[in-house]
C-alpha cells in the first residue's frame, strides 16, 4: 500500500485483455483484406473474430467476476447516475467495468457478433462467398451482405471511436488511466476495494478451443 491508500489490485484476468488487443488488431485486418480484395485472409480474421467472441461471451457467465455480464450490467439508471457524475474528480474506484461502460460493452460486442455472422452469409458476386452464402436464398444473402457493410461503416466505426473518446475523456478529466490496466491487468485501487475473483485458466482454455473448434467446424460448411 502507498502513502495515499492506494494498492495494486488484479482486475482483468488475460483472457480478456487477450480477447481486446486481438479484436482491436483483427478489424484492421478484416478492414484492410476486404478493402484489396483478400477475402481469403478476410474470411480467416472474421473467423478469428467470431471464435474470440463466442469465447467472450462464454467466459461472461462463467469466467472472472470483472469479465461476468451479471456483474458488470447494471440498471440504465445506475449508468444514468454514473454519467452524471462524470465530471467529478476523485480516485478510481471502479474494479470492472463502471455502469456506463457495462453498457458500451455489451453494444461493442451485439455489434461484431453481428457483424461476423453476417459475414458468414456474405457474397461478392464474384465466386468468394460465406460458408452459409448458399444455405440461404440469393435475397436474403443480398440483404445480408449488405447489413454486412451497414454495420460495419454506422455501427462498429462510430461505437469504437465513441469508446476511444469515452477512455480518452476519462484520462483527461478524470485522471483516470483505463487503459494501462487494459494491458497490463493490474490498477491501484484504494485499500478498502476488495480485489475480484478470477476464472479458471483451465475452464479458459477449454472454452477457447471449444470455440475456435465450432469456428472450423461452421467454416468448413461453405
Ligand atoms: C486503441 C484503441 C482502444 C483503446 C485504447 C481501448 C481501451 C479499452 C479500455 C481501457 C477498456 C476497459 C474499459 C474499462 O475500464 O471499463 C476497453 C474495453 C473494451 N473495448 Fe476497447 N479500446 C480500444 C479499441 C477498441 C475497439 C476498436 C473495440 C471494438 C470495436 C473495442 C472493444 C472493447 C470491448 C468489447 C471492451 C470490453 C472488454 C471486455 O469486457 O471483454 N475496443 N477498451
Ligand atoms: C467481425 C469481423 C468482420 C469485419 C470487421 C468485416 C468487415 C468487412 C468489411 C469492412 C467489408 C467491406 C465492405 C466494403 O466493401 O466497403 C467486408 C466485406 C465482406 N466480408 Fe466481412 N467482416 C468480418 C467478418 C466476415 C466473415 C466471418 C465473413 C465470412 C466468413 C465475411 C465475409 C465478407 C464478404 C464475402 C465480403 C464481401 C462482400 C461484398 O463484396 O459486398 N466477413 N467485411
Amino acid at each position: 500500500m502507498d502513502a495515499r491508500g492506494l494498492r495494486t489490485v488484479r482486475v482483468w484476468d488475460g483472457w480478456v485483455r487477450l480477447v481486446h488487443w486481438a479484436i482491436v488488431v483483427l478489424l484492421g485486418l478484416s478492414y484492410a483484406s476486404a478493402q484489396a480484395g483478400n477475402l481469403r485472409l478476410h474470411f480467416l480474421s472474421g473467423y478469428a473474430v467470431l471464435a474470440l467472441l463466442l469465447f467472450r461471451i462464454a467466459w461472461g457467465f462463467v469466467g472472472s467476476e470483472t469479465a461476468r455480464f451479471r456483474c458488470f450490467l447494471r440498471s440504465p439508471l445506475a449508468a444514468l447516475r454514473h454519467l452524471a457524475a462524470f465530471p467529478r474528480r476523485g480516485p478510481d474506484r471502479e474494479v470492472g467495468h463502471n455502469a456506463a461502460g457495462g453498457w458500451m460493452v455489451l453494444v461493442l460486442l451485439g455489434l461484431l457478433l453481428a457483424q461476423a455472422v453476417t459475414g458468414l452469409f456474405a457474397d461478392t458476386g464474384y465466386g468468394d462467398f460465406g460458408p452459409l452464402a448458399k444455405s440461404v436464398s440469393a435475397a436474403a444473402s443480398d440483404r445480408l451482405t449488405g447489413l454486412h457493410h451497414r454495420i460495419f461503416y454506422y455501427g462498429i466505426l462510430p461505437a469504437a471511436a465513441l469508446h476511444i473518446l469515452a477512455v480518452a475523456a476519462y484520462a483527461l478529466v478524470k485522471r483516470h488511466d483505463l487503459v494501462r490496466p487494459m494491458i497490463t491487468g493490474r490498477k491501484r485501487l484504494p485499500a478498502g476495494v476488495a480485489p475480484p475473483r478470477m476464472g479458471s485458466p483451465w475452464l479458459a482454455a477449454a472454452l477457447l478451443g471449444a470455440a475456435a473448434l465450432s469456428v472450423y467446424g461452421l467454416s468448413r460448411l461453405g
